[in-house]
Order: structure tokens, then C-alpha cells, then sequence
């Protein structure tokens, strides 16, 4: 009884001086940024309302304090940590181009478990080498290779859709699990190279990774689980263990077969002239002098599926939805369609979907809409001056996308979804940091043309056979999840008429 009474004792005095110590460097960091305009009480903030918050409740929550604070920054305490954040062009411009301030917020240090030392995590050198080491195999020449696989993908979505449409004759159709399946198949076929035939069989990999998102946000917002042994004895903790541990099989399955394939291909050098992301890595490893590590590469493949995938079909989901909710908008979507494309064939190709204009303003108004990913944050290394403020470094800084992309300084009715913003003559004069669904400077998203090549490959396979009509017919009723990426978090149920 004294032993485990002693032992108790002891953890708790551990965790409490853990706390402490944290707090107390906290603290210092204040002293440091109490001259910024503040919400809340200092270490308390808002991080208990913010956990219970619903994704919608969060956008909210985020969208009053930009309302609140006109000047563009607000210092704001989450998780007991102080955070600035920044809803101005202005303001996000220096943030996001200074070539100093490359590293990630503490909310990435949480997602290291599932993304490893991959380049979304990494920085300093290490980033500088990764990231020119990776880029060249998102050139578009690369790109435009994955085109076929793409259509043929799709091809099998729309069989899927055909049948699912005909057992449920008249009713409307949940298109969750179809768009993510045709995402996650197609980032693995191209840029991994390795064909899984997601659509075609039964699996859980997209709830694994769902789920493993959800964890590491609800772990973001509770400070005591940030560290983890305490969280790992938690029930999340090992909720969130056992999840990763499928989500490492599926990865580990894709480097056994890619591997396999390398070896059985390796004679054969026309077999191995569709290479993918995956493939030219591997092949540049085997190149330089300063090759990637067994435990680098898995990490990349892992932050490549995650980063791909989550945002790809959240964006996807919610161009259907908004389509499906726009009927005039649509319809000039589908003249559109009409004028460029004969047959299916002929829109499987790059000059084809590039000259779907109304298509890709479509897309931007349903990320600036739904931000994929709702906030970024950095974790500042170096003071950075914004308007008569000086960000100290050693604070963390987010840029709430979500929020940015909709304020009404920026954006007149911002709620209301209207492609023509996009017009060259309707952002003429708009800044180029009011509109970062992709992030912007050094650190912006590697893979943006990659994903919007799959979406408009996607989205018209969908629409020249097809008329939809959401069944939620405001788009503000649905139900949303916002923690890293902005998801549905409910059916998206969606009626299909034939053209
Ligand atoms: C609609 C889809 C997508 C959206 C909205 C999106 C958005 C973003 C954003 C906002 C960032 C910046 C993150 C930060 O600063 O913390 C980012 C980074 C990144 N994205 Fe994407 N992304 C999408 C699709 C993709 C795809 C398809 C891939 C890969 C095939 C990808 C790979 C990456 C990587 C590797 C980074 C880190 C880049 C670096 O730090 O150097 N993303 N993405």
C-alpha cells in the first residue's frame, strides 16, 4: 500500500514539475509579447472551450477573433502556450517568405509519430537537402506521366459509382468513401508506383488515417498528453498506437512491393519508364553520395501518403458539394465540359484540362471556401517585424487559413460561393497572401500541382456524366470536422442524374 501510494506520489510531483517547468518558460515568453493585443486570460485562453468546439464552433470561434481584432494580430493562449495569429496579407507575407523562419509550430512535433522526419517536419539543413533532393520529381513533365493512370483510376470510380447509383435507384449516394478510395489509389499508383487496387477491395486505411488525425489534434489541445509516456499510458494514447501500427503495415506493404517490383523490373528498363515519386527517389538514392537513410525514406513515403491524400479528398469532397449546391454553377461547368470534350479519351490530357478555366476557378472558390488544411504554424527562429510589431523569436505563429480566406476586408459576401472571384480581372488587385490554400515562400506545398491535376481529372470524369444535386442544400448546415485538415465530418450525400 506504501509502495504504490509512494510511487503515485512520485508521478504526480513528476508531472507537476514537468508542468511547472513548462509554464515557467512559458512565462518568460510572455514577458516577451504582452505588448501584442491579447484575448483571453494569459495561460488559460481558450484551449478547454476549444476541445470541446465542433469543427464549424472552431471556424467560428477563430472567425470572431479576427472580427474582433481589426489590427490583423492577436496574441492568443492554446494549450497553455502562447500563439500570435495573423489574419492579414500584409502580416502572413513576412511570415511565410523569410527564408529564417522555416520551422514548424509544436503541433508538428505531435504529428512526428505518424510523418517521422519527413519534409513537412523537418528543417535546417536537413529540409534544405530534402527538399531539393524531392522537388525535381514534382516536375511537371513528371506529372504529365501520371495523367493515364490517372484516367484509368477514375474509370474504375465511375464503374463504382455506377453501380452503387443503380442499387440505390433514386436515392442519393454518400460520396465519402468513393472519393477518398479513388484519391488514396491513385497516390499510391502514381507516386508511390505500386497499384492496390484500393477501390476494388475491402480496407480500413482511410479511417486509420482519419482517426490518427483526429488523436494527434485532440492530443495538441491537451498540454499534459504532450508528454508521452503520459499520453502513450492514456487511452488515446494507445487508441492512437494501435492506429499508427496499421497505418505502418500499409506503408511497409508499399515499400515490400515496391522493392519487389524494382528487383523483377530491373531488366527490363521500358517496364520501369512510368516511375513515380517513390521510384525517382529510389533511383536518385542509389545516385548520390548522400543518400537518404532506410528510416528517411519510410518517412517520406508516409508524410507523401498523408499529406496527399487527407487534403486531395477533403478539397475533391467539397468541390462536389458546393457543385452540387450551385446548380447555375455547375451548369457552366458542364457547358464548359461540353466544349472541350468529345469523348473520354481526349480529356486524359495535360494542354486539354489546362484550358478548363471555369474548372479551376471552381476548385480555388472550394478552397478558399473549405481550406484543406485550416492552419499552418510556425515556430520562429529569428524576430520578424510586422507593421509596428516585432514577433520575438521563440514564439510560436499561427496563419489560420480557413479564417483569412474568409475576411470580408478580403473577400465581399465571403460565405457565398462565386468562381468569378477568381477572374484575372477580380484579383487583380487582391494580394497573393489573401489566398494561401497551398501555403506560400519556401515551404509551400510541394505536391499543389500533383493534387489539382488528380481533382480536375476526378471532377470531370464526374461531371460530363452526371448532373449533382446535394441533398443538404446550405452548405453552412453540414456537419465539419477542423483539426489538420478541414473535413466533412458526416455523409455527403449527393443525388446523380445522368446528362
Ligand atoms: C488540395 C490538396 C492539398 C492542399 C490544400 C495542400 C496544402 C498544403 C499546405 C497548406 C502546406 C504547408 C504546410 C505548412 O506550412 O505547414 C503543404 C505542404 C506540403 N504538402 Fe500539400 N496540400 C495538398 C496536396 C498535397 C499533395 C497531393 C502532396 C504530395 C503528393 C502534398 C505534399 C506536401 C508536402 C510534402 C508538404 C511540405 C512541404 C515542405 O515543407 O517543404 N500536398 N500542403
Amino acid at each position: 500500500m506504501d509502495i504504490i501510494f509512494l510511487t503515485l506520489c512520485t508521478l504526480c510531483m513528476v508531472v507537476i514539475l514537468q508542468i511547472l517547468r513548462m509554464m515557467h518558460r512559458q512565462y518568460v515568453t510572455w514577458s516577451k509579447v504582452r505588448h501584442l493585443p491579447q484575448n483571453g486570460y494569459p495561460f488559460i485562453g481558450s484551449s478547454l472551450a476549444l476541445i470541446k468546439m465542433s469543427g464549424q464552433e472552431r471556424l467560428q470561434w477563430c472567425l470572431s477573433l479576427m472580427n474582433s481584432f481589426k489590427e490583423g494580430i492577436v496574441l492568443e493562449w492554446i494549450a497553455g502556450m502562447p500563439v500570435i495569429f495573423i489574419f492579414k496579407p500584409e502580416f502572413v507575407q513576412p511570415i511565410l517568405t523569410s527564408t529564417a523562419n522555416i520551422d514548424k509550430g509544436i503541433s508538428y512535433r505531435l504529428m512526428k509519430p505518424m510523418l517521422g522526419e519527413g519534409l513537412i517536419t523537418s528543417t535546417g539543413t536537413q529540409w534544405v537537402h530534402d527538399r531539393k533532393f524531392i522537388a525535381p520529381t514534382f516536375h511537371t513533365s513528371i506529372l504529365n506521366k501520371y495523367i493515364m493512370t490517372t484516367s484509368e483510376k477514375t474509370t474504375i470510380l465511375i464503374k463504382c459509382l455506377e453501380r452503387e447509383i443503380e442499387r440505390n435507384s433514386g436515392n442519393a449516394i454518400d460520396i465519402v468513401p468513393f472519393v477518398g478510395k479513388v484519391i488514396l489509389d491513385i497516390t499510391c499508383d502514381t507516386a508511390m508506383g505500386v497499384n492496390l487496387r484500393i477501390q476494388e477491395a475491402e480496407n480500413e486505411i482511410e479511417s486509420v488515417i482519419d482517426r490518427m488525425f483526429q488523436l494527434t489534434f485532440e492530443r495538441l489541445l491537451q498540454p499534459w498528453f504532450w508528454i508521452d509516456w503520459l499520453y502513450y499510458l492514456s487511452s488515446s494514447g494507445r487508441e492512437f498506437k494501435s492506429v499508427l501500427n496499421k497505418f505502418q503495415k500499409f506503408s511497409n506493404e508499399i515499400m515490400r512491393k515496391k522493392k519487389a517490383l524494382r528487383q523483377s523490373q530491373s531488366n527490363h528498363v521500358s517496364a520501369r519508364k512510368k516511375k513515380g515519386f517513390l521510384d525517382l527517389l529510389l533511383d536518385e538514392n542509389e545516385k548520390t553520395d548522400n543518400p537518404l537513410s532506410d528510416d528517411q525514406l519510410q518517412a517520406q513515403v508516409h508524410t507523401f501518403l498523408l499529406a496527399a491524400y487527407d487534403t486531395t479528398a477533403a478539397a475533391t469532397l467539397w468541390t462536389i458539394f458546393l457543385l452540387g449546391n450551385n446548380l447555375e454553377h455547375q451548369e457552366k461547368l458542364h457547358e464548359e465540359l461540353e466544349k472541350y470534350s468529345q469523348d473520354a479519351e481526349t480529356l486524359a490530357d495535360g494542354t486539354k484540362l489546362s484550358q478548363l478555366k471555369y474548372l479551376d476557378r471552381v476548385i480555388k472558390e472550394a478552397l478558399r471556401l473549405f481550406s484543406a488544411v485550416p492552419v499552418i504554424t510556425r515556430y520562429l527562429t529569428e524576430d520578424v517585424k510586422i507593421g509596428d510589431y516585432i514577433l520575438p523569436q521563440n514564439v510560436e505563429v499561427a496563419l489560420p487559413i480557413a479564417a483569412i480566406h474568409q475576411n470580408p476586408e478580403l473577400w465581399p459576401e465571403p460565405t457565398k460561393f462565386d468562381p468569378d472571384r477568381f477572374l484575372p480581372e477580380n484579383s487583380r488587385h487582391r494580394s497573393s497572401y489573401a489566398y494561401i490554400p497551398f501555403s506560400g515562400g519556401p515551404r509551400n506545398c510541394i505536391g499543389q500541382k500533383f493534387a489539382l491535376l488528380s481533382m480536375k481529372i476526378v471532377l470531370t470524369a464526374i461531371f460530363r456524366k452526371w448532373r449533382v444535386k446535394s441533398v443538404k442544400t446550405r452548405f453552412d448546415t453540414i456537419r465539419t470536422t477542423i483539426s489538420i485538415t478541414y473535413r466533412p465530418d458526416e455523409e455527403v450525400f449527393v443525388y446523380f442524374t445522368p446528362k
